[in-house]
């Protein structure tokens, strides 16, 4: 079955290697149809790889068994808990502290709901994933921007700064941390996580903690689970499978509550926590029980197209700046040096017909960069920054 779906066998081959640019070009998903035939694409976060076989296997046999209604159980959670002590040596999600939701989004607007009111603040670390703002403001909430160092890192004074402005009304606030960072490929450590947890006490913010990208953690880094951490006990945080193994078209997440939160986590909505599909949480639940040796194999190409791309850039483009990050399959680049303004991706895909994430999208800081997705074959990212060197040649 795994010839047939394109599935991986077991867990040595790279899956970023193993399908054709005719066979992507067939896809019928965001990243393979936003731009014509002759745009290399390199945006949105989907991978370019086949499904995981055990992925694929869940999905065809609950196919085969028309077992397409509404969702029912706890294996979903169950499943998540023991990757998480496995991977993470985290012992800390509790099954009756998680509820399901239609993804990680809505999850945290969700999340938000539970915290804050309609015109309460919301603080971000820009630059930063750029539905956080279209989301926390379609919510009715507002955004308070905590940009991050110059070394991308979360800048605690900023944040300190944000929380203040956040609750200068005296009304509740709350902080939208993405762990590990969208788009920057940085994952926090357990001291920062700590440091960011006794500030947000300190200054009465509540933390969401945006997780979706702690699968994609490369080059044997650690990834720390927010709620891990002293001081987090009252925070909330939304993980999923969809990165990692690339479902987002099989929708599904976790919504995730310290000790503290239980009682907030309780009020979510009943009509909130029935939306997710069934076979969004049978291919969830494969993912994180089945699918960690196909994931490290991912990890690994991961790993070298990182390396790939910094002696790449280092060749072609040596002004560009790229910090390679330890998680995530995204790459920032700091174009500024190129003289292309605030928007180089439009040069980049108008004259060398490839496409990237415009920085501007990714609020303030954001202006003189592009994000890069890494997951692809090395072929690709090749020709990709080929084409970026012939757009500014
Ligand atoms: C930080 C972050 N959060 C959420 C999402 C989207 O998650 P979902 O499709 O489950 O809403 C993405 C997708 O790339 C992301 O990078």
């Amino acid at each position: 079955m795994s010839g047939v779906l394109g599935g991986a066998r077991g867990g040595s081959a790279n899956p970023l290697r193993q399908l054709t640019i005719g066979q992507l070009r067939q896809r019928t998903s965001l990243k393979w149809r936003e731009y014509p035939d002759d745009v290399l694409p390199l945006w949105v976060a989907e991978m370019d790889v086949p499904l995981a076989e055990p992925v694929a296997r869940a999905i065809t046999d609950a196919v085969a068994r028309g077992d397409t209604g509404y969702t029912a159980g706890t294996a979903y959670p169950q499943a998540l808990a023991e990757f998480a002590h496995r991977r993470w040596g985290w012992d800390g999600l509790a099954v009756e502290r998680t509820t399901l939701v239609p993804d990680v989004m809505h999850g945290v607007v969700e999340a938000l709901r539970l915290l804050t009111d309609v015109g309460d603040a919301v603080v971000v670390n820009c630059p930063v994933y750029p539905p956080f703002y279209d989301f926390v403001t379609h919510a009715g909430r507002r955004i308070v921007e905590a940009p991050l160092g110059d070394d991308l890192r979360i800048d605690l004074g900023a944040l300190e700064d944000a929380f203040q402005r956040a609750r200068a009304v005296g009304r509740p606030a709350a902080y939208l941390l993405c762990n590990p960072h969208n788009p920057t490929g940085v994952l926090h450590t357990a001291a920062e996580l700590a440091a960011v947890a006794g500030l947000a006490d300190q200054h009465g913010v509540r933390v969401v903690a945006d997780e979706i990208h702690a699968p994609v953690v490369i080059g044997g880094a650690q990834f720390t689970p927010y709620l891990s951490v002293p001081g987090a006990e009252n925070g909330l945080s939304l993980m999923s499978a969809s990165k990692g193994w690339n479902l987002a078209g099989l929708r599904g997440g976790m919504l995730i509550a310290g000790p503290a939160a239980a009682g907030d986590l309780a009020r979510v909505p009943f009509e909130a926590s029935v939306s997710t599909s069934h076979l969004g949480v049978i291919a969830h639940t494969a993912a994180f029980r089945d699918g960690g040796e196909w994931l490290d194999a991912v990890l690994t190409g991961l790993d070298d197209n990182r390396r790939l791309l910094a002696a790449l850039l280092a060749e072609h483009l040596p002004v560009v700046r790229y910090q390679p990050g330890q998680a995530t399959y995204l790459a920032w680049l700091d174009c500024r040096a190129l003289g292309l303004g605030d928007d180089p991706a439009s040069v980049f895909l108008d004259r060398g017909r490839v496409a990237l994430n415009p920085g501007t999208a990714f609020g303030t800081g954001g202006g003189g960069h592009v994000r890069l997705n890494l997951a692809t074959a090395p072929e690709l990212i090749t020709e990709a920054v080929r084409r970026m060197a012939a757009a500014v040649a």
